[in-house]
């Protein structure tokens, strides 16, 4: 099981964000870029045409979040737009396997999210349409919020129905994930960890994303 950090563009300036995509393109795996609609969410993020310049100017591969109302409409245009990975959320699709299915015809990785009050059982049966599963330890909405550890058993429960069912699905968590969580996240089985402040908050983001990963790798032993 690699580790893997996905630094969220949430916290980074959003009037240079080619320059802090490169701050971390040598030393994370994607970009996660989170995409908020006002009304999954109460904030308001970015959108299609911004992917499609940043995947143009990034060097990193882009991780979307969507946390967007019908993302059966909108996730394919993400897709094509050239984000290597999209991710849905279960509380907003409707059709989430058509849709799922639609994101990986496309070339991209599928992904599907929970909010922290969604339980994962009810979707152990649609594991083989996921490239990732991401249990979300925030509510979603904002960056800098504060880890919430009730999520921890559910991340047990998910690694260890990732296990049973045999499926290849990366497992992220996302939400409050700094030094100081990072490594109960690990030892959950977490194996993809997306950071906003926890990155961009410091003075060297890259130092920051390698000493996460460090973290990581040690916790997840
Ligand atoms: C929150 C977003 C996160 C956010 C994480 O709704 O989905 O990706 O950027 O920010 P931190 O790491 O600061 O909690
Ligand atoms: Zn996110």
């Amino acid at each position: 099981m690699a580790i893997q950090i996905s630094p969220s563009i949430l916290s980074a300036d959003f009037a240079h964000l080619a320059q802090e995509a490169a701050a971390v393109a040598d030393s994370a795996d994607w970009l996660h870029v989170d995409v908020m609609d006002n009304h999954f969410v109460p904030n308001l993020t970015l959108g299609l045409p911004i992917v499609e310049s940043l995947h143009k100017a990034a060097a990193l591969p882009l991780d979307c979040h969507l946390m967007i109302e019908d993302p059966d409409r909108w996730a394919p245009a993400y897709a094509e737009a050239g984000a290597g990975s999209v991710t849905i959320h279960a509380e907003a699709a409707k059709s989430p396997v058509r849709t799922l299915r639609e994101i990986r015809r496309l070339g991209a990785r599928a992904g599907l999210a929970l909010n922290p009050a969604t339980p994962v059982e009810p979707y152990a049966d649609l594991f083989g349409e996921l490239d990732m599963l991401l249990v979300m330890s925030v509510d979603p909405g904002f960056g800098g919020q504060k880890f919430l550890d009730v999520v921890l058993p559910k991340i047990r429960r998910a690694r260890q129905l990732i296990r049973s069912t045999d499926a290849a699905v990366w497992l992220q968590v996302d939400g409050g994930v700094s030094a100081e969580t990072i490594e109960r996240c690990a030892e959950a089985g977490a194996d993809v960890f997306v950071a906003g402040s926890a990155v961009y908050g410091q003075e060297d983001p890259a130092a920051a994303v390698d000493a996460l990963r460090a973290q990581a790798e040690r916790a997840a032993g």
